[in-house]
């Protein structure tokens, strides 16, 4: 049976950057408050005529290239996106006809900000089972167009930008576990209304916009966090390791106080965990590849080393995975 590996990643972040000042101009708030409460100080957001499919392309160029490989090489896309470009295409099919990927499946998927980790649990399956050699996996979002800029309580969070990854067959201990769980009855702590008519939703958002995020924080929070301590647990014990064997761990980066509570919870100290959410805020899905294509740029994961991803989301969802890389 070939090991799932990961060769190549990507990121892309969009230019345009969103400072504390600025949403000290439109919204009741202050700096003080969001780095206080947050961690926060900037994010990037896409430009008006850039989106999803844009963002997820350019992050895919980049890993396909970082693996050696080329797009025709690639058995599959899967794209794991809140804020897409269509209902019908599948960005993944548009990712598709952009790198000219003729040889490749697609399709999209969607567990909010575990999307990453559900991703690889998915290309993981492909490849073990023999079906898929080179698998690209994608997170993009564009949650700047899906804010709703008079909710002071979210607005200041989200920002902009798409990572990737090539998941290939391969000889080399590569994604050793994934766990990956729901909890539906937390459903409507984070929400975004597509078709359905629901005026108690649309009640809750400060600008009465149906397109626009509603979450209620708190309840998110506390989630979060023993979510992210469990299935970071779960993994480690699938495999029968502890803390000390690994080098890094990459969490999902939606406030400060939840990633440190996690890590107090997980008995590590913070010069094991990645962070980067005072540059970039919440970007969704994409936070867990944009941070493991810097980590690996800035020399913190190398060859051999064990890390854990592991993230939480909307649905609400959580899942962690642990690497060798
Ligand atoms: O990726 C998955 C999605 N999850 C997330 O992105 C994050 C989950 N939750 C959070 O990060 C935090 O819950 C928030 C940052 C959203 C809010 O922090 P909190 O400590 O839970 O604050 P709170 O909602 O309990 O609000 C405390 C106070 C309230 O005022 P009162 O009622 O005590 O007078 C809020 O109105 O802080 C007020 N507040 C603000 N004040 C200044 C809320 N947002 C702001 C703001 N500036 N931007």
């Amino acid at each position: 049976m070939a090991n799932a590996k990961i060769t190549g990643v990507g990121r892309y972040i969009p230019e345009k950057v969103l400072d504390n000042a600025y949403f000290e101009s439109i919204v009741d708030t202050n700096d003080e408050w969001i780095t206080r409460r947050t961690g926060i100080k900037e994010r990037h957001v896409s430009a008006p005529d850039e989106y999803t499919t844009d963002m997820a392309t350019k992050a895919a160029e980049r890993a396909i290239k970082d693996a050696g490989i080329t797009a025709e090489d690639l058995d599959l896309i899967i794209l794991g996106s809140v804020t897409p470009d269509y209902f019908t295409p599948a960005g993944a099919c548009v990712v598709q006809a952009n790198l000219g990927a003729v040889n490749a499946a697609a399709f999209d998927f969607n567990s909010a900000c575990t999307g990453f980790i559900t991703g690889l649990t998915i290309a993981k399956q492909f490849i073990e089972n023999g079906t898929y050699k080179n698998i690209l996996v994608i997170c993009a979002d564009v949650l700047s167009k899906a804010t709703d800029y008079a909710d002071r309580s979210t607005c200041i969070l989200f920002g902009d930008a798409a990572g990737a990854a090539v998941v290939s067959a391969s000889e080399e201990t590569g994604i050793i576990t994934t766990e990956i769980g729901a909890d539906g009855t937390g459903a409507l702590a984070l929400t975004q209304l597509a078709y359905r008519d629901d005026e108690e939703e649309l009640e809750k958002r400060v600008s009465k916009n149906k397109e626009t995020i509603w979450m209620a924080g708190q309840a998110v929070m506390k989630f979060a966090v023993k979510a992210m301590a469990d299935a970071s647990q779960k993994v480690l014990d699938n495999a029968g390791l502890t803390y000390d064997d690994i080098a890094l761990v990459i969490p999902h980066q939606a406030n400060y106080r939840i990633v440190d509570a996690a890590i107090k919870r997980m008995g590590i100290t913070q010069d094991k965990v990645f962070l980067n959410l005072e540059k970039f805020g919440n970007t969704s899905a994409s936070c867990i590849p944009s941070s493991l294509s810097q980590a690996v740029e800035q020399g913190r994961v190398k060859n051999g080393d064990k890390i854990i991803l592991v993230g939480f989301g909307g649905g609400l969802t959580w899942g962690a995975a642990l690497l060798e890389w």
